[in-house]
């Protein structure tokens, strides 16, 4: 009702309403006014007025039938009845049928604009009413929107922590329907580990704890069982809260809360820390590799002069000679160091020296034929693919991978058993599923399988750890698994095993296919073969270049030595028609190998060079071949190997 109220005055006595009009003439209203009830029926078609005040009695309509109409139609407009025969009947049945008010004519002055106004006042005040209740249903609509709607679970508990008011989100976080869990305990959704908790943050909350601290809470999940455990991490957060019951009709206090669910974040955040630890894991192997490869490179150096001085007097020793026996005994305990040496740097991925295409069924075959002469209670079976097909690799290293599987199998099978080996073409496709990412390709796969004791989960976890080992002191170093797991990291391949307490254990090797033709290596004739020439030693170890320079001078050469790269430049620069040979250490300080090589070679392409190493740089060794250098030996090595590798250099046919 907006401006001048608009009053319709409906009676058939003419008089009437013009002296309705006078009464209310002094006042701020608009007096409109209709001699008969069809005649203000007609009016109301175009007009509307905020207040009728209606004549009972009137011809063909009466008051009473213009009232139905009028409420029925226009229910907005108020209505004040008027009679000269007033009863308590005829005033009561107004009412009933909706009038705002009766007055019995005649009627004074002021009482009709006390009706009157009375009547406005509370229209208006109807009015504003409808008016708020409009605007509070759109605000309560909204906040109803923003609640249910909400990502986070938003409720509110009772004193004794039951649920007064849950938001839908709990159906579709948790899978509870939020209408069922009214009046049950906030437990009922908590997982058991974590009621107590719970609870305990809920009464510090209620004490006063304000909304931004949170916990870390697990809920019962209904929708997720298939994801694992059922159970929705979240950030729940609680304060004290008062609110008005219409049921109680007093104030009840309780707890307000949000939980919001970081299961997700949480499951990135595991994620993100395997991740670092996996890192860290592989730093660590790689700094121990490192170290490794470093000590075995040394060692091999040592190795080396123990065994030149053994081989040196061994040369000219009669069998018969009291201290032969004791020599040759040198040279095995040199043997078995070098193994060790091996496997240190088999694990530092230093050792590949002769990749070539090899039949992995040949290197099976005699690898069980020499383990099998060593460990009779034990039955090797063999289940080789015939078709396999060649792989590129260093035998020497494959030979070593399969010893030390074969000697963990035997180990594991203390009362005998039977450790069987297979072979098969596969492809990447078959390896899906497995922690390794390989490259598409076709693959060899090689597994060994032992009927022994198994490894626990704990064991599994460490087995290729370098120096991890279950076995006691002295039999057992830890290394075996740790060197494998390199040299198949090195061939470009992947291991895995299988195991469990007591059913023995599988370890399935997958090294990339060749379609290379297997080549072999071409074997000298054994013993030691004296030679003449003149040969240049490069080494930056004086232990080297002194036991060397005795070796090839028993075997009848001539010797000159540099200690480091530009040292044999600079001799090979000026004296290089009179060498016949020259024996190049591989890693040196400054100069390396492969770049002496070059140098010398630009000097005269028709140089031979015969390289040694204590190891090569993941396959530095190999490259240098590549570029046309004879021959790679590896140290230690004996007098007759030395004697062998000259000569099939020095002596090659064309
Ligand atoms: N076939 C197997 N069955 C049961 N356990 C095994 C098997 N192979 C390896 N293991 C476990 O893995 C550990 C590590 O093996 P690894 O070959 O690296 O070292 P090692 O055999 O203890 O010592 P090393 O090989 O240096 O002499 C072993 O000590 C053993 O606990
Ligand atoms: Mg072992």
């Amino acid at each position: 009702m907006t401006g001048t109220p608009r009053i319709l005055v409906v009676d058939d006595e003419i008089r009437m309403c013009d002296s309705v009009r006078i009464l209310l003439g002094e006042h701020n209203y608009r007096i409109e006014t209709c001699p008969s009830a069809r005649d203000a029926v007609a009016w109301l078609e175009n007009n509307r007025c905020d207040l009728m005040l209606l004549d009972l009695m009137m011809p063909e309509m009466d008051g009473f039938d213009l009232l139905d109409f009028v409420k029925d139609r226009y229910p907005d407009v108020t209505v004040i009845m008027m009679t000269g025969h007033a009863s308590i009947e005829s005033a009561v049945e107004a009412l009933k049928r909706g009038a705002y008010d009766y007055l019995g004519k005649p009627f004074e002055h002021d009482e009709l604009v006390k009706r009157v106004e009375n009547a406005l006042d509370q229209k208006r005040l109807r009015a504003e009413r409808d008016s708020f209740r409009n605007r509070l249903a759109v605000t309560e609509e909204r906040y109803r929107h923003l609640v249910h709607h909400s990502p986070d679970i938003i409720f509110t508990l009772g004193e004794r922590g039951e649920f007064l008011f849950v938001n839908d989100t709990v159906e579709s976080l948790l899978g509870y329907e939020s209408a069922s869990l009214r009046g049950k305990a906030f437990s009922t959704i908590v997982h058991e580990e974590d009621a107590d908790k719970v609870r305990a943050f809920f009464e510090a909350a209620a004490k006063g704890r304000p909304l931004s601290d949170c916990m870390e809470v697990r809920l019962c999940c209904r929708t997720r069982p298939a994801a694992g455990d059922g159970i929705c991490v979240v950030e729940l957060r609680a304060s004290a809260m008062e609110e008005f019951s219409e049921e109680s009709g007093g104030k009840i206090r309780g707890i307000y809360g949000i939980a919001r669910d970081i299961t997700e974040r949480k499951r990135a955040e595991e994620e993100r820390k395997l991740l670092e630890a996996q890192l860290r894991q592989a730093q660590k192997m790689e700094a121990i590799g490192t170290l490794a490869g470093g000590i075995a490179h040394d060692f091999n150096n040592l190795l080396m002069a123990i065994q030149g001085n053994a081989s040196l007097m061994l040369f000219d020793l009669s069998p018969k000679h009291e201290h032969y026996e004791r020599l040759r005994n040198i040279e095995k305990l040199v043997d078995s160091g070098s193994r060790l040496t091996a496997q240190l740097l088999g694990y530092a991925r230093k050792g590949r020296y002769e990749v070539r295409p090899i039949d992995l069924n040949q290197t099976v075959q005699d690898a069980c034929e020499t383990f099998s002469r060593t460990r009779k209670e034990i039955r090797v079976q063999l289940r080789l693919d015939r078709n396999l097909a060649p792989i590129e690799a260093d035998a020497g290293q494959v030979e070593q991978v399969l010893m030390n599987l074969l000697v963990n199998a035997a180990d594991a099978m203390r009362g005998g058993g039977t450790v069987t080996l297979r072979t098969a073409n596969t492809t990447h496709e078959q390896m899906k599923g497995k922690l390794y990412n390989p490259r598409p390709g076709k693959y060899v796969l090689l597994s060994v399988s032992d009927t022994g004791v198994g490894m626990d989960e704990k064991t599994k976890e460490r087995i290729f750890e370098p120096f991890f080992t279950t076995k006691e002191m002295g039999r057992g170093t830890g290394l075996g698994l740790a060197s494998t797991y390199g040299i198949i990291k090195g061939h470009g391949g992947f291991i895995d095993v299988e195991s469990e307490p007591g059913r023995g254990a599988t370890f399935s090797i997958y090294l990339p296919a060749s379609s290379k033709k297997i080549s072999k290596p071409h074997r000298g004739q054994e013993g030691i073969v004296r030679g003449q020439g003149t040969v240049l030693l490069v080494d930056d170890e004086d232990m080297v270049l002194e036991i060397g320079r005795a070796l090839l001078e028993t075997m009848g050469y001539q010797v000159v030595t540099a200690k480091d790269g530009e040292e044999a430049i600079r001799l090979y620069e000026s004296r290089g028609s009179a060498i016949d040979l020259v024996l190049l250490d591989v890693v040196m300080p400054g100069l390396g190998g492969g770049e002496v090589f070059d140098r010398l070679k630009s000097i005269n392409p028709d140089m031979k060079c015969l390289l040694l190493s204590g190891y090569s740089i993941d396959g530095e060794a190999t490259e240098i071949i590549q570029r046309g250098c004879d021959g790679f030996i590896q140290k230690p090595f004996k007098l007759r190997d030395l004697s062998k590798s000259i000569r099939e250099i020095l002596h090659q046919p064309g």
